[in-house]
């Protein structure tokens, strides 16, 4: 078993375990950081971590596209079933979906989410079990405590942590971060996006511990 992660750009990722892929926070559209189009992704299942515009992304067309089943909040879910979204698993902090590939865990973030200024019920972060790894995708988050207890139940082989700073947390405390939940390897999310406004590099993302893996937009990382 093993998982090849490719990165999108920004928070997005595509997971494939060899038999089902599931996309993550696919925002290609308006992303100047993204190589891929929305109709080059390809993918069974579809999970957000809430819903500002820049995680939602292309979910809508992509999910019609692949017949795809998202799995993101509550209130998410509602707004693209009236979208004609047909495919649809809600959950909430605390929750855990299983599915064919494995399963998705929803964790707390800090953090707000709204769509086009509607409500999107709370943001979280993703813990995913694919192809035999365990990863956190922390979405959009400050530091919290409780990230020590979300690795020790957990255990992730991988956290996906933003380090941007602004609307997430910067590379000091995504550092402190990759330190409380102490995956294997963390690969640094949100940050030389949008220049002026994130983060340009991942330089001051250095946990003690923790090898940290750099993906640039469109590579491809296999673990396992
Ligand atoms: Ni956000
Ligand atoms: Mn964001």
């Amino acid at each position: 078993m093993a998982l090849s992660m490719t990165f999108l750009g920004h928070s997005g990722f595509v997971f494939d375990d060899g038999n089902h892929k599931l996309a993550i926070d696919p925002f290609l559209t308006g992303n100047p950081v993204a190589k891929a189009k929305p109709e080059d992704v390809r993918c069974s299942y579809i999970a957000l971590t809430h819903g500002h515009e820049d995680h939602v992304g292309d979910t809508e067309s992509i999910a019609k596209t692949n017949d795809a089943t998202v799995l993101a909040a509550y209130e998410i879910c509602n707004y693209l079933g009236k979208q004609g979204v047909k495919k649809l698993e809600p959950g909430n902090p605390g929750g855990k979906i299983n599915t064919d590939f494995g399963w998705v865990a929803f964790t707390q973030a800090f953090h707000s989410s709204s769509y086009q200024g509607q409500y999107m019920g709370l943001p979280c972060g993703l813990i995913v079990n694919m192809g035999g790894a365990t990863v956190y995708h922390c979405g959009d988050t400050a530091l919290f405590s409780d990230m020590k207890l979300i690795g020790e139940i957990y255990k992730p082989d991988i956290a996906c942590i933003p380090i941007g700073d602004r609307f997430t947390m910067g590379p000091e405390l995504g550092t402190r971060a990759a330190e409380f939940i102490k995956p294997k390897v963390a690969i640094p999310i949100h940050y030389a996006t949008f220049p002026g406004m994130l983060v340009p590099d991942a330089s001051g993302f250095t946990p003690t511990g923790v090898e940290v893996k750099i993906l640039e937009p469109g590579e491809t990382w296999r673990y396992g």
